[in-house]
């Protein structure tokens, strides 16, 4: 018995190549004081659990990183009792070992993004909060999908600091090496600043890096927006078998 046995609303945000979770759902149109959340919140019950899907980029992928309003997307998740979320982000590879199609489960973050609504502390008369961030990713739900990654026999990599850049534009090369050199492994647009709100709103966040393409002047070619495609097709059939696997996991857990 552990603190894990207590979450049954497991709360996915899906990235680029994970809009929807398909099947039938419950949909729960769910406001927000803070704007509008990228979609509805769409309700799977898996076994003991209940996935509640949030579309990041909204239902039919127009939202651009910079404008996803990232505080209704935690707050309609918080509102609909989620204990935990997950969350899904495609990414460029910097380290070597960071290829296109692999997964990885990071534990660090340096953000670089600038001009968002950060916190749901930003004006005079909200409720002023220092959230402790020394570990972003610090919390249960991250050990328990590392733990799913042999069950479903999808190969992972744990731990890794992933660069949250500004987008939507991908990295100059000489960005890459700046974001090398801070020790960056991966580099994405979206986790910040999910991750901290889902922290502020005291909610465990996670987060599966799909790599998409290896990052701006790294690779043999330009990046192709074809050639992403085409590897995240293939790398989120393994992000919903490794899902499936945390599910079960998360179910059986009492
Ligand atoms: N950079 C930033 N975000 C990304 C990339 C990238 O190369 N690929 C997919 N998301």
């Amino acid at each position: 018995m552990g603190e894990e046995c207590q979450l049954r609303v497991l709360g996915l945000i899906g990235g680029t190549g994970l809009d929807d979770w398909g099947g039938e759902t419950l949909v729960h149109d769910i406001s927000s004081d803070y704007g509008q959340a990228s979609g509805d919140v769409a309700e799977y019950p898996l076994g003991d659990l209940k996935i509640l899907f949030m579309p990041r980029h909204g239902p039919a992928h127009s939202i651009a990183p910079h404008a996803v309003n990232y505080r209704a997307n935690i707050d309609v998740l918080r509102k609909a009792g989620v204990d935990a979320i997950v969350a899904v982000n495609a990414v460029g590879g910097i380290s070597e070992h960071c290829r296109p199609g692999t997964i990885h489960v990071p534990d660090q973050l340096i953000d670089y993004t600038w001009g968002r609504k950060h916190s749901f502390s930003l004006n005079a008369d909200d409720h002023l909060q220092h959230i402790e961030f020394a570990e972003p990713f610090g919390g249960n739900l991250r050990k328990r999908i590392i733990n799913a990654g042999p069950q479903s026999g999808v190969r992972l990599t744990e731990g890794g600091c992933l660069a949250v850049c500004q987008g939507p534009r991908l990295e100059t090369a000489a960005e890459i090496r700046r974001l090398q050199k801070d020790g960056a492994d991966l580099v994405g647009m979206t986790s910040m600043p999910e991750a901290a709100l889902a922290r502020e709103a005291g909610v465990d966040y996670a987060s599966i890096c799909v790599v998409a393409n290896r990052a701006a002047g790294l690779g043999d070619e330009p990046v192709s927006m074809d050639a992403i495609d085409t590897t995240l097709k293939h790398a989120m059939v393994n992000v919903r078998t490794l899902l499936h696997a945390l599910v079960k996991d998360l179910s059986s857990a009492d």
